[in-house]
């Protein structure tokens, strides 16, 4: 890359939470054959040319594990140029430095490095000569008219501030880490008009959006320079429809504008927001609901997959799975879009992944992550819970840390392509080859750190947790948590393993040995809902049909209520419906009081939330604390929906051969899931209809269907029964 001949610059006295623009003049005589422009900085950039953006890339240069990897863009911009040209770049602190994020710690050294960019534009002249212009003394650093952003902050303008440009400072930084751009780029992806606009009962002017989403605001208006408009954002509001922004925590989510004179036209450029409402703060007279809207960004992602039943509230529940992955798939997968947190946890993104693999093709937004996931990964082996990490963070700890062996092995079920296993296997065998090097046990993994079955709900009333942390897990073992993952990770590295080649055999022995040591240690106190379910999905279970009646006995008597938190509830209605109790599993999917997928539905939810009871039956609020919601981890039900209900599974990994089993129930009229694959569109649809049951299915590759307890085989084809 011409880049690497480029030189890191800053802004002569910049803090670190300066937001400058670096600026060059140059002149083009020529006519001109292609102009390339490569760019990337310490934070997020915007690079202007001649007063029109380059690319469509927000928030570039995106997230990554900076000091390893940070990607470079390539820009054509040959249509930009004109004879005399301004070529700006302005730097803002995006994730490289998070100004108020209090999570981070403060020893993270890049907290302290000052905005820079790295910049090489080449451009080729017609007549075969070729000019290259790269950052270096020459250029020009100012304050840009951001006078302060971050991505928990939001952003300050001030568009009467002029710029007074100096000389830009040269830095002595590393260039060993600038890789091209890996993953898909993030872009505005549609626009969402206010629904209605309010005064609430405390007098405040909210703008609603109708949806939650993920994204910024665009306003367009006439002002006097030095006007404000200056705007809040929130996901919901309090039980008396107040504007309420509690569970944000510390991310300020704020916009606040200063105007020019004049008409103007504006949208943040570098932060982003997770929000439905809009409370104006203050606004030139004369300004209306009517001049904004909101833009939804996420990474560039096909959509592939379909959900749509004769239940209203379903269809909801279906809408707000796929809001969610939108919301959560800006550029890293995150936990939400909205508080001060925004970070790659790694069980969120496993838990979530299988679902995410089928409503959308996100084969380069993984490739892009895994590849952080590697250069995050320590040498001796362990994963961190955050990916980008995080200098203050730690080890993930079961099904945190595992999505290093769940996440590629979901891609390869998908999308049949091996390369995510090859690319991986290293760091899998790394992975499980730290676990006994922590573990208390011989062959189980025990006395360490883990989130255990994050935010069940299965802890007895008199339990009193010693501290807050553990106050927001459920009651299962952390040690079974943590060993059943283990059990998975090893046998994935198996598998994996088998089709790369490799030689396996110590592993067999290996999984062999823990299986032995999970039910001699476990066997007998599978007590918790998510205990089960792990010990049924992990192949862990002695007797797995008397577990899994014991566990649709369990949830019987508890009121057909689901306890199980982030880690158990992604294969419930898996292992319910695998030992025949897909009853018990549509009981709990189309519950509608809390616990239960509807119950948020019902509460006016339009993307998933990140408890149960994020708003409780009387209105008011699980806590400020930890309450999202935009968190994607229960929408991984989608996966049993198009997998179990619509029956749609790949016999072969990428679908080249399917089998098609749905699992239909009475009280839902119709369903049906559309699938593109590599092969083609696949289509499960059944209706019941006067005492008996339709079924049509569209398969592009030959398929198995099985219907009642009856197998068709078939070529590929349309087909009714
Ligand atoms: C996140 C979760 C995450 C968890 C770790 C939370 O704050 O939002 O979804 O996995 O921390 O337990």
């Amino acid at each position: 890359m011409l880049i690497q001949n480029a030189s890191w610059i800053t802004m002569n006295g910049a803090a670190s939470t300066t937001v400058p623009v670096f600026r060059r003049l140059f002149v083009c005589r020529k006519p001109i054959r292609s102009a390339v422009l490569e760019v990337t900085c310490d934070g997020v950039y915007d690079a202007v040319l001649n007063g029109r953006r380059v690319g469509e890339f927000i928030l570039a240069p995106g997230w990554t594990e900076y000091r390893k990897r940070l990607q470079v863009q390539s820009y054509d911009v040959k249509n930009l140029l004109k004879e005399n040209n301004t070529l700006e770049i302005t730097v803002a602190n995006g994730w490289y430095r998070r100004t108020n994020a209090p999570w981070t710690g403060t020893q993270n050294p890049d907290e302290f490095l000052p905005p820079m960019c790295i910049a090489a534009l080449r451009i080729a002249a017609e007549d075969g000569s070729e000019e290259t212009i790269l950052t270096d003394g020459v250029w020009e650093a100012s304050q840009s008219t951001v006078t302060m952003s971050g991505i928990f902050y939001g952003e300050d303008v001030d568009m009467t501030r002029e710029p007074v440009f100096a000389p830009a400072e040269v830095c002595d930084y590393p260039k060993s880490m600038l890789i091209p751009q890996e993953g898909p780029e993030v872009r505005e992806q549609e626009t969402v008009y206010p629904r209605t606009s309010f005064r609430t009962p405390r007098g405040e002017w909210v703008i609603d959006f109708g949806q939650n989403l993920t994204g910024y605001m665009v306003f367009d208006l006439e002002a006097r320079a030095g006007e404000k408009l200056y705007l809040s954002t929130a996901e919901v509001l309090d039980r008396d429809g107040n504007f309420y922004t509690g569970n944000y925590r510390s991310a300020r989510s704020k916009l606040q504008y200063i105007c020019k004179e004049g008409r103007q036209r504006y949208k943040p450029r570098f932060t982003f927001f997770g929000f439905r409402y809009l409370r104006v703060d203050e606004a030139p007279e004369g300004f209306t609901a009517a001049q904004i809207h909101a833009v939804v960004l996420h990474s560039e992602m096909k959509r592939t997959g379909w959900l749509e039943s004769s239940d209203p509230m379903l269809n909801q529940l279906f809408s707000n799975i796929v809001w969610s992955q939108k919301g959560n798939y800006l550029d890293i997968p995150t936990d939400c879009p909205q508080r001060d947190e925004r970070y790659g946890w790694t069980g969120d993104g496993q838990i979530f992944c299988r679902t995410a693999t089928l409503q959308y093709d996100v084969r380069q937004f993984f490739r892009k992550w895994l590849a952080d996931v590697r250069a995050a990964q320590h040498d001796d082996g362990w994963v961190p819970e955050v990916v980008p990490s995080l200098t203050a963070y730690k080890p993930g700890g079961g099904a945190w840390s595992d999505a290093v062996t769940i996440i590629p092995w979901q891609l390869y079920q998908t999308y049949g392509d091996l390369s995510f296993l090859a690319d991986m296997y290293d760091a899998m065998e790394k992975w499980i080859a730290y676990i006994p090097t922590v573990s208390t046990t011989e062959d189980l993994w025990t006395g360490c750190w883990t989130y255990g079955d994050w935010l069940a709900l299965d802890a007895p009333p008199d339990y009193v947790p010693a501290t807050i942390e553990l106050s927001k897990r459920g009651y299962s073992s952390d040690d079974l948590v943590c060993s059943a993952f283990y059990a998975n990770s090893v046998s994935i590295v198996i598998r994996a393993g088998r089709l790369l080649g490799k030689d396996v055999s110590a592993y067999e022995a290996l999984h062999t040995r823990i299986v032995r040591a999970y039910r001699a240690r476990f066997g007998s106190q599978l007590n918790t809902q998510t205990e089960k379910v792990l010990t049924l999905h992990f192949g862990l279970a002695e007797d797995p049909q008397a577990l899994a009646d014991a566990l649709a006995d369990q949830i019987r008597a508890c009121g057909m209520k689901l306890q199980t938190g982030l880690v158990g509830t992604p294969y419930l209605l898996h292992e319910l419906s695998r030992y025949g109790h897909t009853d018990v599993a549509w009981s709990l999917l189309l519950r509608r009081e809390y616990p239960g997928w509807l119950y948020s539905v019902s509460k006016g939810a339009t993307t998933v939330w990140e408890h149960w009871d994020g708003i409780k039956p009387d209105g008011t609020f699980w806590d400020d604390d930890m309450n999202s919601y935009n968190h994607y981890a229960y929408g991984s039900v989608a996966d049993w929906v198009f997998g179990v209900a619509c029956g749609i599974q790949p016999a072969e990994p990428g679908y080249a051969r399917v089998k098609i089993a749905p699992h239909p129930d009475p009280r839902l009229n119709s369903l049906s899931a559309v699938l593109d694959t590599a092969h083609g569109r696949i289509r499960s649809f059944w209706k019941y209809t006067e005492g008996s049951i339709r079924y049509e299915i569209d398969t592009p590759v030959p398929a198995e269907i099985v219907l009642g307890g009856e197998t068709h085989m078939v070529e590929k084809g349309r087909y009714l029964f």
